[in-house]
């Protein structure tokens, strides 16, 4: 499914709705949401707060959603989806363009946010929607379970009992997104510990099992560029006719699915100068730091001139 029918049915789901609003609803969610801080409730408080999320952020959670599952191992066949906090259901999206006809289950709290969910995926990805909040139990296993910038709105506590569901009701893969931030990094860093601990493996972005090697103030996150519709910027303003979605995430596989060999992950946008270009990578030796690819080293120059931030580099 194309990102272009998303931001049809985006744009089909806002039609009527005053963009005053709208907009009132973006400012509010997005000061809310920039606190990365625990909700006691729902922050989707009001229908108009579900279209305003909807319209200015699922392009960008859609595009996150996406870039970080196209790093499954291929041998991995998703054909059913379990979404924790699938607000309107963006995960759905991103599956069905990667795994056409996927099945996602929405598990979400938010009675409008489930029911905006089905309606912009009719006629788009097979979804259904679940009533469901953190501490309840949940009927559903699936092949892939996804929970996307959901752990920020979550006591640590409550952040581990989320990636425990994640990982009993997986069968084959376990999803986690976060904003791109340090709290966003730290909030995937505690998650790691856990996932390794139950013994499933990371298939992206860490080419390794070992301690990160990142030493703050830097942080591990990625980003991927979303074209901003007309809609997009009536509610959200500002002229660019794209944003940058920065994220971390970290993609797990249970125990026996083969993962192939790793390689180096590319941590920064490359610098390219003449003759050069300069990598900050993630080692599978558990190491992180700069090379310089020069282009006396033949094949691997060629290789590092294509790669950029997030792609693997052999
Ligand atoms: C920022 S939205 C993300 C929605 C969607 N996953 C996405 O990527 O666009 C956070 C979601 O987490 C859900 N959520 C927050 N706290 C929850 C809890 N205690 N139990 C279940 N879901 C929760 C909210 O209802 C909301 O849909």
């Amino acid at each position: 499914m194309s990102e272009s029918s998303l931001s049809d049915a985006l744009e089909a789901a806002t039609r009527g709705v005053p963009v005053a609003q709208l907009t009132a609803a973006v400012r509010r969610l997005s000061d809310r949401y920039r606190q990365e801080s625990p909700a006691s409730a729902p922050l989707m408080a009001s229908a108009i707060d579900v279209v305003a999320y909807a319209a200015y952020r699922m392009p960008a959670t859609y595009a996150a959603c996406h870039a970080a599952l196209s790093s499954l191992p291929t041998e991995v066949v998703v054909s059913s989806v379990l979404d924790l906090g699938g607000g309107t259901g963006a995960a759905a999206w991103a599956v069905d363009s990667l795994w056409p006809g996927a099945r996602t289950t929405i598990a979400e709290q938010v009675p409008a946010a489930r029911s905006l969910a089905l309606d912009l995926a009719a006629g788009g990805p097979a979804v259904a929607a679940v009533p469901w909040r953190l501490g309840e139990s949940l009927a559903v296993s699936a092949d892939l379970v996804t929970a996307s910038y959901v752990l920020s709105e979550l006591t640590d506590v409550q952040q581990d009992s989320l990636v425990s569901v994640a990982l009993s009701h997986a069968r084959w893969a376990v999803l986690l997104i976060e904003p791109g931030t340090p709290g966003g990094y730290q909030r995937i860093l505690r998650a790691r510990s856990q996932v390794l601990q139950a013994g499933w493996q990371i298939a992206a972005p860490c080419p390794h099992a070992l301690g990160c090697p990142l030493v703050a103030p830097d942080w591990c996150h990625f980003a991927v560029r979303v074209p901003r519709s007309s809609l997009h910027r009536q509610v959200k303003g500002g002229e660019l006719s794209y944003e940058d979605e920065k994220f971390s995430y970290l993609l797990a596989v249970a125990r026996d699915v083969a993962v192939p060999e790793p390689s180096a992950r590319v941590l920064r946008h490359p610098v390219k100068r003449k003759g050069l270009v300069e990598l900050t990578l993630c080692r599978p030796d558990g190491s992180a730091g700069r090379e310089i690819v020069s282009k006396k080293q033949g094949p691997r120059y060629r290789a590092a001139r294509d790669v950029d931030w997030g792609d693997n580099f052999v």
